[in-house]
């Protein structure tokens, strides 16, 4: 009996201890990203009807200067916007042709911190970047599944994980 609570009460302990250091939850929101960060990038999404509006904070901006890789503590913040759509949820474009955003859906974040990709196995890593969902308002999206992300940003090691780097680059140089 001792030995089952036992195992019990630790198993409970390394969940809570795996939790805690692994995941979405040990990022930081940059609640002030607006005004902190650097907006270098909109992206239009025909495929999947959303706008992203692309932010990268100092760390990241000025590490680029020089490519990949980027320094630890170098957090992106990605706005995903429905797209402004007609009838037939075919995209409204404006004058210059481009998508136009409707309502904010959801914040994608990126953050690299010294150590971060330890708990995970090699052939999910993305180098020390954590990967999380928020809402609007900066609260952590903890029902969704962080793997995906990881799996879709993984062919982009060459660039430290970043898929548009090159843009980025491009805006630290300016
Ligand atoms: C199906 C592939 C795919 C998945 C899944 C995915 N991403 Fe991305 N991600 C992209 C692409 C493509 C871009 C480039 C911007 C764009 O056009 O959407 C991007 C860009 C980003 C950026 C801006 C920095 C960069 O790499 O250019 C962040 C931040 C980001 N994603 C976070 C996330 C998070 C968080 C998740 C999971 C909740 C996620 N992504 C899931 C494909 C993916």
């Amino acid at each position: 009996m001792r030995t089952i609570r036992l195992t019990l009460a630790l198993a409970a302990a390394c969940a809570i201890a795996g939790h805690a250091l692994a995941g979405a939850e040990r990022i930081t929101f940059p609640a002030d990203y607006k005004s902190d960060f650097v907006y270098f990038l909109t992206s239009d999404r025909p495929d999947n009807n959303t706008v992203r509006d692309l932010y990268a904070n100092l760390a990241a901006v000025e590490s680029a200067r020089d490519g990949a890789p980027l320094d630890h503590g170098s957090q992106f913040v990605m706005e995903v916007y429905a797209a402004v759509v007609d009838d037939a949820d075919e995209p409204v474009l404006d004058a210059d042709g481009r998508m136009q955003k409707g309502n904010l859906k959801a914040l994608a974040v990126m953050e690299k911190q010294p150590g971060w990709g330890e708990s995970y196995p090699e052939d999910i890593r993305n180098g020390d970047w954590e990967f999380g969902f928020f809402t609007g308002d900066g609260t952590l999206k903890a029902d969704v599944d962080t793997r995906p992300c990881m799996e879709c940003h993984l062919p982009f090691a060459d660039d430290d994980y970043v898929i548009y780097l090159e843009d980025l680059v491009a805006k630290a140089n300016e």
